[in-house]
């Protein structure tokens, strides 16, 4: 005898682990739709200009929070923008005065806005050693930008290049690998217990390289680092539903306008605050592993963080099929919603 499929899950209420919210009116017309369902979300710094000091990272929550409708709530989780002038007491000053959770590394070039991101990763190792000493996590883009590695390789390079010399001189630093994408990158967290911890965003989960380039360009789908094989997919997944503790939703959603990426040199991101949760149960019931959604989404990032998972819940119901809009319309201009490609049946109960 088989068990009665699942139709309703309820799990306490998710984080996500590394989010973009831009600014303004992009940050208005965003907001709403992760904290509808998300408690906290670790805030990526890469605005233009970038959140570098404890002064900014306190403004821009300020506005994050001025930005939250009435009646939401929703703790934005800040992160510092490391550059090569970093200052370690800066740096101590935001997480002794709770203003920043995480510092995030860029390497120079890597990705969207961050050209003031690290070129020489020696000069930022006293920012690392003080880290270290007071437990701060050190979120890290991991992608080599050196032009002659081909853009499928960057993350595994990363990992020998910058990441191993990284953790060898500082192996006390807690460090986040964010949005994996590789065999390479899951094998390397499995095997490295201590101190280490990766995110896994919704669309990587989902989509493989394919979808981005068989049958015509889709720009929607790309997105830093981009999407590999469907063999790298496949080990996404099975971390993810797994259960491992190190494994915790982040999922990188990254607003642009559609103008901003419907152009000969398009704008990498993938926006899935509003669906993530439907496409999470879905990509998990497939799998046969709903027991394990809560522990991706909800228990695992604050058993890194050090922090308690939250205290209330969301309830996800299986149903007819949901459907999403294709843009939402923000201040900016429109912003198209993550497509999964295949019929969504999950939702989270108002
Ligand atoms: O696809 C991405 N978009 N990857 C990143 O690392 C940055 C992000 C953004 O800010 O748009
Ligand atoms: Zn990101």
């Amino acid at each position: 005898m088989t068990d009665a499929p699942i139709s309703r899950l309820t799990i306490r209420r998710p984080d996500d682990w590394h989010l973009h919210l831009r600014d303004a009116e992009m940050l208005k017309g965003v907001l709403p739709h992760t904290a509808a369902h998300f408690g906290r979300a670790i805030i990526m710094p890469n605005l233009v200009p970038p959140v570098v000091t404890a002064t900014q990272a306190s403004y821009y929550r300020d506005r994050i929070m001025a930005a939250l409708p009435d009646g939401m709530s929703f703790t934005p989780l800040m992160t510092l923008y490391l550059t090569e002038e970093t200052d370690p007491a800066d740096v101590e000053r935001a997480h002794a005065d709770g203003i920043a959770t995480a510092v995030k590394l860029y390497p120079a070039g890597a990705t969207t806005n961050s050209n003031s991101g690290v070129r020489d990763f020696d000069r930022v190792r006293p920012v690392l050693d003080k880290m270290a000493e007071i437990g701060m996590p050190l979120c890290v883009h991991g992608e080599v930008t050196d032009p002659a590695v081909d853009i499928f390789d960057r993350e595994a390079v990363f990992i020998d290049k910058v990441l191993k010399p990284i953790r060898k001189k500082n192996p006390d630093l807690r460090v986040v690998m964010e949005h994996v994408t590789t065999q390479d990158a899951v094998d390397y967290v499995r095997d490295h217990r201590k101190n280490l911890g990766a995110t896994i965003t919704t669309h990587h989960l989902i989509i493989n390289r394919n979808n981005i380039l068989a049958g015509g360009i889709r720009p929607h789908y790309y997105c830093l680092p981009v999407a590999k094989r469907e063999q790298h997919r496949v080990a996404l997944v099975q971390a993810a539903v797994s259960g491992d503790p190190r494994f915790f939703l982040g999922t990188d959603s990254a607003p642009h306008t559609d103008p901003n990426k419907l152009q000969a040199c398009g704008c990498a991101g993938v926006f899935s605050s509003i669906n993530t949760m439907s496409c999470l149960a879905e990509v998990f019931d497939v799998a046969g592993k709903l027991k394990n959604l809560e522990q991706f989404a909800s228990l695992s990032g604050p058993k890194f963080y050090n922090l308690p998972p939250n205290e209330d819940t969301i309830t996800l119901v299986r149903g007819d099929v949901v459907t999403y809009p294709d843009t939402i319309q923000t201040g900016e201009g429109p912003v198209t919603v993550f497509d999964p490609g295949f019929p969504l049946h999950w939702h989270v109960e108002d």
